[in-house]
């Protein structure tokens, strides 16, 4: 028996990366499966890869969720995965000192907002059966304060918070709706690549942002996805309202890189 056998699953982001993977197992485990994403080209692309339907979404619109409960007016499980650092097409600052005030607010649309909407969507398209799972991808930066990327990390921070509002929101509704929050940090996804590059010395680049994670690798799109299937299925019936990292023991301790011999 697989384990989203039935389940309606609905991907934010699922053009690729994460968001991709996370489709992909999902339908690994028997769930049907609407890929959305705001880059059509690519979208249109990964889902004839995996033979999923697919619908443009951009997050932060709106009117794009209102036409998805249009059409899609009752699902099992919502994964909120698309998200920008801010970094895509501007190498601006985005600390708290010299961040503009569009770019600050440019993050919080898609990463919040979208996932504010999204939350809201799904609440609605849960209650008729009265049970269904909210899985809200954040970031370890939601967890820990980010110097150089203050807008990333706040909008990653109130998503976590936002899952907790809204488990307890379903919980006091009588509603046998989960949320929870997943925290990733150095997954290797296209988001990377501006950063990696593919000289000589990408290697070496990534020797040095690992070099504080005590597993000193990048995690797998794919290991992040168990997590999901796990969240979605019904074996996490008790779990609901709670953060989940996944990053390579980072965040365990306050020096996190086990010393070298
Ligand atoms: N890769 C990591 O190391 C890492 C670490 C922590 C958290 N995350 C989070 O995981 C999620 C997925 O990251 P990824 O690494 O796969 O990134 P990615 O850049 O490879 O993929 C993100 C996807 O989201 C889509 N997207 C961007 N803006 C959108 C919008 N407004 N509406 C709809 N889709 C939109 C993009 O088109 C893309 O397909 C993000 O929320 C990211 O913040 C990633």
């Amino acid at each position: 028996m697989k384990r989203l056998n039935n389940k309606i699953c609905l991907v934010t982001g699922a053009a690729r990366g994460i968001g991709a993977a996370i489709a992909a197992a999902f339908k690994d485990e028997g769930a049907k499966v609407i890929l959305t994403d705001k880059n059509l080209r690519t979208l249109h692309a990964t889902a004839s890869d995996l033979s999923m339907e697919f619908h443009e979404l951009d997050v932060e619109n709106e009117e794009h969720w209102e036409r998805l409960s249009q059409l899609y007016p009752q699902i099992d499980v919502l994964v909120n995965n698309a998200g920008i650092t801010g970094f895509e097409d501007s190498h601006a600052s985005q600390d708290p000192e010299n961040s503009t005030l569009e770019d600050w607010k440019r993050v919080h649309r898609v990463n919040l907002d979208g996932t504010f909407l999204g939350c809201r969507y799904a609440i609605r398209a849960m209650r008729k059966k009265g049970q269904g799972s909210i899985i809200n991808i954040s970031s370890r930066s939601g967890l820990v304060g980010i110097p150089q990327a203050a807008a990333y990390a706040s909008s990653k921070a109130a998503i976590r918070n936002h899952t907790k509002t809204v488990a307890l929101y379903c919980a006091e509704q009588g509603l046998n709706i989960r949320c929870n929050s997943i925290h990733p940090a150095a997954i290797l996804t296209p988001m990377w690549e501006p950063m990696l590059g593919d000289g000589p010395d990408r290697e070496t680049r990534m020797e040095t942002i690992v070099a504080d994670t005590p597993a000193r690798r990048f995690g797998q799109p794919k290991e992040v996805a168990a997590l999901a299937v796990l969240l979605a299925s019904d074996e996490a019936a008790y779990i609901t309202g709670t953060e989940m990292t996944i990053d390579g023991g980072l965040l365990a301790g306050s020096i996190a890189s086990p010393a070298r011999d």
